[in-house]
């Protein structure tokens, strides 16, 4: 049985080990933190992603996966992907590729027969080929562990089915032995039909932040039009809705609000540019600026919004804000638009009490200036605004006529353009949106 090992299990790590396990394959998941590994061991995954701990359950009772924090259990397998975190470094745009180095430093010397190196982690263009050089030199197979790059694009609240079934799978080869161990390994999503996309090294490493970029400047292009909507009381929720039914444009990733935020979209597009300035094409992605810009622009918008409400006076105000994680089905609060806006507002003097209902513990944990609930009707609680930053199902469903019992005055401000305006507004609220009349 083709054997792998996974190493790095954080969120593209752990999922990954978890869905190649569920594919039939031996799988070995390593990580140098030990706390993490004892809960995978134990069938508790770290983070909040629907779906995967009953899969991680059932793929460890088959047998098939285990998880170590020893670089041994790597020897011998086939392939070995590495799905470590590449941050943003502290005080500039580049990526920390300190994580990656580690990794192939502890792993290469268990590399002492033919394999495959799988790069998964989102690097700066060049980075595949310092990895393969150093591999070559310090494996005891030398070229024989031959470095692959196959970048990964999954949404956290979807890891699952965008592991499982993804749109593509992008190849990133210098040999067709590479190419075929990575066919070997996917081979049940190939035969579902699958697209793959077979690239050399740089392209595959593009591939990956060429597409965030993409998605941003998406979520950008629509915030600027919102932008243009507030200036001239047009609504942005129906030029989005009118510009969706146009096939080369498609709605998705075109939902105006608060703007993006994560582990993935603000510091991805952000090495992508100090990349370009190394290799001299920094012109070619000035734009990307300007996409960063509108994404502040828009947590500087609601922040004026929510001041509107309160006579332009923060101080002493209650503030009650629905939403912490930086999107909806995730617990992650890794550059939280939310949050932001939360902090923002809570420096301007106001008490701002949050409720979330998945990214409390981490939100308390980052964010100890902050006040917070155990449900919307609590952080509301007389508040003078309620903010709607996170769009969570469970804040769609809320019954306004019941919140507006426990609230001080009827100001809602939807952060995120989900909520239904018209109930609110029957049921006595005073709502804003970003971008709509
Ligand atoms: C993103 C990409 O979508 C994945 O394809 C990629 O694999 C991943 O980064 C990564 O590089 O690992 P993720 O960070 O999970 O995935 O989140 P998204 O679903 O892309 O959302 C990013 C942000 O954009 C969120 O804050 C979301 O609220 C915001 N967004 C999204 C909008 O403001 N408007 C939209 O129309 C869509």
């Amino acid at each position: 049985m083709t054997q792998l090992s996974v190493i790095g299990t954080g969120y593209l790590g752990a999922t990954h080990a978890v869905c190649m396990a569920e594919l039939g394959l031996d799988v070995v998941g390593i990580d140098v933190d030990a706390a993490k590994i004892a809960k995978l061991s134990d069938g508790v995954v770290p983070f909040f992603e629907p779906g995967l701990e009953d899969m991680l359950r059932k793929t460890l009772d088959t047998g098939r996966l285990r998880f170590s924090t020893s670089y041994d259990a790597a020897a011998g397998a086939d392939m070995h992907f590495v799905c470590v975190g590449t941050p943003q470094r502290k005080g500039e745009f580049a990526a920390d590729l300190s994580y990656l180095e580690s990794a192939i430093a502890s792993l290469a010397p268990y590399l002492d027969r033919p394999c495959t190196v799988a790069g998964k982690s989102t690097v700066p263009i060049g980075t595949a080929e310092h990895v393969a050089a150093y591999v070559a030199a310090h494996a005891p197979a030398g070229a024989a562990a031959e470095v692959v790059w196959n970048p990964e694009f999954l949404r956290e609240g979807f890891a699952i089915d965008d592991t499982l079934h993804p749109d593509r799978l992008v190849f990133g080869v210098s040999s067709q032995t590479g190419e075929r161990a990575l066919r070997r390994v996917f081979a049940p999503l190939i035969d579902a039909g699958v697209p793959v996309v077979v690239t050399d090294l740089a392209t595959a490493q593009l591939v990956k932040v060429a597409a965030n970029a993409f998605l941003a400047t998406k979520i950008s292009f629509i915030n600027a039009m919102a932008e243009v909507c507030e200036a001239t009381h047009a609504d942005v929720k129906k030029l989005s809705e009118a510009l969706s039914y146009d096939d080369r444009i498609g709605g998705r990733f075109l939902h105006a609000g608060l703007g993006f935020g994560g582990g993935c979209l603000p510091k991805d597009i952000r090495a992508f540019m100090a990349r370009a300035g190394e290799l001299g094409v920094d012109q070619a992605l000035s734009f990307l600026t300007e996409v960063d810009a509108i994404n502040q622009r828009r947590r500087a918008r609601m922040v004026d919004l929510a001041r509107e409400c309160v006579d332009d006076a923060f101080r002493g105000r209650r503030v009650g804000v629905l939403g912490a994680a930086f999107k909806p089905n995730s617990d992650d609060i890794r550059d939280s638009p939310a949050l932001d806006v939360a902090t923002r507002i809570h420096r301007a003097g106001a008490v701002v009490t949050v409720y979330d209902p998945a990214a409390l513990d981490n939100a308390r944990r980052d964010y100890p200036d902050l006040d917070y609930a155990t449900s919307a009707e609590d952080a509301v609680a007389d508040a003078d605004v309620v903010l709607h930053l996170t769009e969570w199902q469970e804040f769609r469903d809320l019954d306004p006529h019941r919140l507006a019992e426990r609230v001080r005055q009827r100001h809602i401000v939807d952060g995120r353009n989900a909520l239904d305006a018209r109930r609110w507004r029957d049921a006595g609220w005073h709502y804003r949106a970003l971008g709509r009349p």
